[in-house]
């Protein structure tokens, strides 16, 4: 289990103020303008060698995201210098997912001073935060503690005593969980739909008014500078190859005590569940199954998961992801049919229509879903259903079609019998009543 010195986020669990006096008690914002006179390179290097990969889902490495920003400005048809961006994605709509909600919080001034730290690397001249919507209370402690970062010299002029000028943004959403999505969150700010762009060009090459931008998730932010204050070897000196460092986890469902909680990367599941969570209800012969990182990725039955490291390389062996550590998990009373199927419901519900493999095909596939689940389907349809979830897969603009498919999959592989026994439940009461 980590021990509580390893852990960046102390005040997970909000025991302590949020507040900038108690945040600086914990460390934050010290000796911040030191960490910038390390300079720009070398910033990214540390972050490089610390094995820190995107806490958003997809697990790009974060030093080489922020590399790919130019080191000279680039200039525009009349020749000035365009400005670069950090944008951060706090738009956390994932279902399961709620690690950056607690972080902002109870802890915003880690992702502020990260702000500080990501922009001054990557050469950019401000950071939005794009937090979600719903996240009302959140964002007013944001808003809050930027201020305060204001007030005290951290931001803004010669942030921190730097020499380095650099503001922070806080927009709020609107409700669309599409505008997570790096590109779509991009037109969002911009004041357009938000709708995912085609890429290539990734956002470092043209991004927010066209500029050079980042895109990274909270947590990411959160991180870095504690990683540059302890060091890269210290990080990644938890977990494993290709997997450091420690994360949040965040478990729901039919555990004895849900909660967020941070562990080394690669954690078994039994123990993490074992550990935090008092273990399942029920008894582990209660389990039925688990979606290890919200509702993007396939879920994996009990017998599968038990041993599994809970990082992106053990998740994957075990045919589905780490995606964010939204970690839920379903005993024995779940409906799973149903359970996919209103995951189902919620990516028709969202997609944002641009594409007609995800337009279509996410509503196709939940009208199955709901058949299936009531029993009403043919039994050929489950074939059709995994045959259309692979012409979704892979043939859309944005990770959304992917994120509608991938659920369905993991059901009809994992869970094909109980999907039969209901068709033919079906027929038999259908035949009973004829006779
Ligand atoms: P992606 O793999 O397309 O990109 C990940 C990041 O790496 C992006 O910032 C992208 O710009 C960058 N990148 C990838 N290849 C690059 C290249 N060749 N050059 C430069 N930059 C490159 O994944 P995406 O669509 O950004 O995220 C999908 C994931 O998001 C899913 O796995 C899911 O788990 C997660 N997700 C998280 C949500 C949340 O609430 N946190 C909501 C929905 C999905
Ligand atoms: Fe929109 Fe879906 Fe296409 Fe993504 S995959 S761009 S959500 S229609």
């Amino acid at each position: 289990m980590l021990a509580d010195k390893d852990r960046i986020f102390t005040n997970v669990y909000g025991f302590q103020p949020w507040n900038l006096d108690a945040a600086r008690k914990r460390g934050d914002w010290d000796n911040t303008k030191d960490l910038l006179a390390r300079g720009q390179d070398a910033i990214i290097d540390e972050m490089k060698a610390s094995g820190l990969r995107g806490r958003g889902g997809a697990g790009f490495p974060t030093g080489m995201k922020w590399s790919f920003m130019p080191k000279e400005a680039p200039k525009d048809q009349h020749g000035n210098p365009r400005p670069s961006f950090l944008v951060i994605n706090a738009d956390e709509s994932e279902p399961g997912s709620c690690k950056d909600r607690e972080i902002m919080r109870h802890d915003p001034h880690k992702l502020i001073e990260g702000a500080l730290v990501a922009g001054f690397a990557m050469r950019a001249r401000a950071a939005y935060i794009y937090i979600r919507g719903e996240y009302i209370r959140e964002a007013e402690t944001l808003f809050a503690a930027v201020q305060e970062a204001y007030d005290a010299g951290l931001l803004g002029k010669n942030a921190a005593g730097s020499g380095y000028d650099f503001d922070v943004f806080v927009h709020r959403g609107a409700g669309a969980y599409i505008c997570g999505e790096e590109t779509a969150m991009i037109e969002s700010l911009e004041g357009k739909k938000g709708q995912p762009r085609l890429k290539p060009p990734f956002p470092a090459g043209a991004g927010l008014y066209g500029c050079p931008t980042t895109v990274n998730n909270v947590e990411s932010i959160a991180v870095a500078p504690t990683i540059l204050r302890r060091g890269a070897s210290w990080f990644s000196s938890f977990g494993r190859e290709n997997n450091k460092g420690t994360k949040l986890f965040q478990i729901s469902g039919h555990v004895e005590k849900p909660c967020v909680v941070e562990e080394a990367m690669g954690i078994p599941f039994r123990e993490l569940i074992e550990k935090h969570c008092g273990g399942i209800r029920g008894g582990w012969d209660n389990l039925l199954a688990v979606i290890p990182g919200g509702s993007s990725v396939p879920l994996v039955p009990a017998e599968e998961i038990l041993d599994a490291p809970m990082d992106f390389d053990g998740l994957k062996a075990v045919g589905s992801g780490l995606g964010t550590a939204a970690v839920i998990v379903m005993d024995k009373s779940t409906d799973i049919v149903r359970a996919i199927s209103r995951i189902s419901a919620f990516y028709k519900h969202e997609s944002c229509g641009q594409c007609t493999p995800c337009r279509e095909g996410t509503g196709w596939m939940w009208r199955v879903m709901e058949r299936l689940r009531e029993g009403k389907a043919d039994k050929s349809e489950i074939d059709m259903l995994f045959e259309v979830t692979k012409q979704v897969e892979g043939h859309t603009i944005c990770a959304l079609g992917d994120a509608a498919a991938w659920p369905i999959q993991g059901l009809i592989r994992h869970f094909r019998p109980e999907l039969e026994r209901r068709i033919a439940e079906r027929e038999g009461t259908l035949q009973e009543a004829a006779e």
